[in-house]
């Protein structure tokens, strides 16, 4: 019976190539539809009104406030422009406590803004903003924004376990800019970014062949520069750039294409946010591990994997986090040690044999292995949107996508894969000139960069 249902897994996981690669085309079909209309398609390919991106001459003292999906860090970050580059930056990071998710807005924007205080308050000799000047942030946001100009928009939604209410539709610069009046901290928000923008534009920072970033993380989601005149949606004046940053929220990507499971299926109904995020529900960190513990309890109840009672532990929803179906995944023990460890602690599962350890080991690997090469999928849509998947007049473009996230970073077997996927899906000629690059961090610094470029004291 654990057999059964271990090749039923396997084979409703399945992404082979040409499912793959329908579902690209079907990435790039609905990336030209969400760019034609509001509400046009389920990727609402947000207009970011980042129209240029860092060029290095970015100059002075910025904070940036990041708030992503299990932390929040606060930077301060000293510019000094061509030659000094980042010349110095310090940082912290608090995690949210759950109950700020659930609660109001108000309860959490001034907890940002109360964190934020303290650590303006650190100011010190060295990095200090000119006196007269007002303080300069940098907010990354990283839920869906209706972006209405780069330093306002209005909530569309909470993901990623988040559900305030009271928040949704309003402004978030005008709801921290209240925190922190409330804290009596002066100080403009002068980018208000995603976490994909922000990314984007530390990237770019760095490396100028840097065209597109991607979140593997709590969520998942990419951005990348488009050319503004194809946006038909977009009503405002052409950028005198030409281009056009455009925030996909493909975590909300859904196609008949996509291998779901009954897991997935209960997961999402079981959710804060049913029928939404799809793609991010079978791709991202804060559901893989929750899909495992469904799959378990299933051959726990149905075929007795556990012995003659499902261990109660295992019907807690998100007891199996991420991180520990990693730590299961990479046991190279050759007694699988690490998996029986997680197993005891967490669920309080003992004695499990070898054997039972191997198929948990599987379970982790279907379910990664379909995450990681669903996401490879979702960048060769973007490539394809691009026109840079194909070798063209016998050249390719050098394409740079910057990657940020704990589940691209931690999980190595997951963001192997994904690479790897990736080659095999573009081919070898073409591969060669698509780069992939870890951009730590790129997000806030990102975040300050653009704050910087947005300055209320730039000199035109
Ligand atoms: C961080 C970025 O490195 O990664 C954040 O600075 C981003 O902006 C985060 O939201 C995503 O990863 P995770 O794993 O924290 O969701
Ligand atoms: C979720 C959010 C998105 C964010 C992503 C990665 O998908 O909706 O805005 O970029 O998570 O953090």
């Amino acid at each position: 019976r654990t057999v059964a249902i271990l090749k039923e897994l396997e084979g409703t996981c399945g992404t082979p190539i040409g499912k793959l690669k329908q579902i690209a085309d079907a990435m790039t079909v609905e990336m030209y539809a969400g760019l034609a209309s509001e509400g046009g398609s389920k990727l609402k390919m947000i207009i970011s009104f980042v129209d240029n991106l860092p060029t290095g001459d970015e100059k002075g003292l910025f904070y940036a406030l990041d708030l992503g999906g299990t932390n929040f860090r606060v930077l301060r970050v000293l510019l000094g422009g061509k030659e000094g580059r980042v010349v110095k930056q310090e940082s912290k990071e608090v995690s949210i406590p759950h109950d700020l998710m659930i609660g109001t807005s108000q309860e959490l924007f001034d907890f940002i803004a109360t964190e934020l205080a303290e650590f303006v308050a650190t100011e010190g000799e060295g990095l200090h903003v000119s006196s007269g000047k007002q303080r300069e942030l940098g907010f990354t946001f990283s839920f869906p924004v209706k972006q209405t100009s780069i330093t306002s928009g209005n909530l569309i939604k909470w993901t990623k376990g988040f559900s305030i209410e009271d928040a949704v539709e309003k402004d978030v610069v005008g709801e921290l800019t209240k925190a922190m009046e409330r804290m009596g901290l002066d100080m403009r928000v002068s980018a208000l970014v995603n976490d994909t923008i922000g990314t984007l534009a530390g990237g770019r920072y760095h490396n100028q062949d840097v065209i597109a970033a991607v979140i593997l993380g709590t969520g998942t989601n990419a951005a990348y520069v488009e050319r503004a005149n194809a946006i038909p949606k977009w009503q405002g004046l052409l950028p005198k750039s030409g281009e056009m940053v455009i925030n996909m929220e493909w975590g909300n990507f859904r196609s008949s294409h996509l291998p779901l499971t009954e897991y997935d299926q209960a997961l999402d109904v079981e959710s804060k946010n049913p029928g939404e995020q799809i793609f991010e529900k079978v791709i991202s960190g804060m559901y893989l591990g929750e899909i495992v513990r469904r799959v378990l309890y299933r051959m726990a109840e149905e075929a007795a994997f556990f012995g003659d009672t499902v261990p109660p532990k295992l019907n807690i929803p998100y007891i199996l986090r991420t991180p520990d179906m990693s730590a299961m995944h990479h046991d190279t023990s050759s007694d699988l040690k690490v998996v029986g460890n997680k197993l005891k602690d967490i669920l309080e599962i003992t004695n499990t044999s070898l054997k039972m350890r191997k198929v948990i080991v599987e379970v982790c690997d279907i379910v990664a292995t379909r995450g990681a090469r669903l996401s490879a999928a979702g960048i060769v849509g973007i490539l394809k949107k691009l026109g840079r998947d194909t070798v063209r007049d016998g050249e390719t473009q050098k394409s740079v996508i910057a990657l940020d996230g704990g589940l691209y970073e931690h999980y190595k077997k997951f963001s192997g894969c994904m690479e790897s996927t990736l080659k095999e899906l573009l081919g070898e000629d073409v591969a060669e000139n698509i780069i992939v690059e870890h951009s730590n961090d790129g997000s806030g610094i990102g975040a300050s960069l653009l704050a910087a470029s947005h300055s209320q004291y730039l000199e035109v």
